[in-house]
């Protein structure tokens, strides 16, 4: 197995696992945005950039997608390294410069504000790191929101910034924007959910037993699509909420509690 050696500290990983997967398992902190676990690494934000030691010369790569194919020597505390973290942060800064979640992030790396000019209201708090419009795409297969204009205008919106045809409102994309930009909002008189600011809706599953609400219908739909599940049972129970679920799993089973101390 290959070794990294990153600000001193040596640790053997698997061939083609990557400078963050490393400096993970020597414990060593680096900032990233754009990286998920669950998607494919775009590394469109820069903000994991280390500097690798190629002996003769250095040189900055980001952590998050470079893969180690034999032994490496890194430095992310090096002057340089920290130097272009920070560089890269108040870009970032300038995009989203209200976003308390990427301020918080920038003051742990020691940046106070940015020298840049800032973008328009309308654009404000998303760093178009691409993890929304990823997961949209590579885990539910919808491709529901995607990158649209160019330059400072870019933005991720919905196809003609409409709302979605293609938006199951599962909230994926919300879940892992890694600065808080994508907002669910529940509408209890319409009994919807909205994913804004992309403007979809979708109506919530009221669980059949109690009337609470659950996930969105057509997430619930998906569900008992992908599971090919030819039993009435499991699509009985897939309209419940999670406790009347687990209730119903108990009776099942004899009235046996399946957390502790409930039947
Ligand atoms: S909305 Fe969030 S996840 Fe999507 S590109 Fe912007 S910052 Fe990234
Ligand atoms: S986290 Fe590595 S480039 Fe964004």
């Amino acid at each position: 197995m290959p070794t990294v050696t990153i600000d001193g500290v040596r640790v053997e990983v698997e061939k083609d696992a990557t400078i963050l997967d490393a400096a993970k398992k020597a414990g060593i902190w680096i900032p990233t945005l754009c990286y998920h676990p669950a998607v494919s690494t775009p590394a469109t934000c820069r903000l994991c950039m280390v500097e690798l030691d190629r002996g003769d010369w250095k040189q900055l790569v980001t952590a998050c997608n470079y893969p180690v194919r034999r032994d490496l020597v890194v430095s992310v505390s090096s002057e340089r390294a920290v130097h272009a973290r920070q560089g890269v942060m108040e870009l970032l800064l300038a995009r989203a410069p209200d976003n308390t979640a990427l301020k918080t992030l920038a003051r742990r790396m020691g940046v106070e504000q940015t020298p840049y000019p800032t973008v328009t209201q309308s654009q404000r708090d998303c760093i178009l790191c691409g993890l929304c419009t990823a997961v949209c795409e590579e885990v539910l297969g919808r491709a529901a929101i995607g990158f649209a204009g160019r330059g400072p205008d870019r933005a991720v919106a919905a196809p003609f910034r409409q709302a979605s045809e293609d938006c199951i409102g599962c909230g994926a994309c919300a879940a892992v924007c890694p600065v808080g930009t994508i907002q669910i909002r529940i509408h209890e008189d319409s009994g919807e959910i909205e994913i804004s600011p992309f403007k979809s809706r979708a109506k919530l599953l009221v669980c059949e037993a109690c009337g609470a609400r659950t996930v969105s219908e057509p997430v619930a739909e998906e569900i008992l699509k992908k599971s090919k599940f030819d039993w009435e049972e499991f699509r009985q129970r897939a309209r419940l909420c999670p406790e009347c679920r687990r209730k119903r799993a108990a009776a099942a089973l004899g009235g046996v509690a399946t957390r502790a101390g409930k039947t």
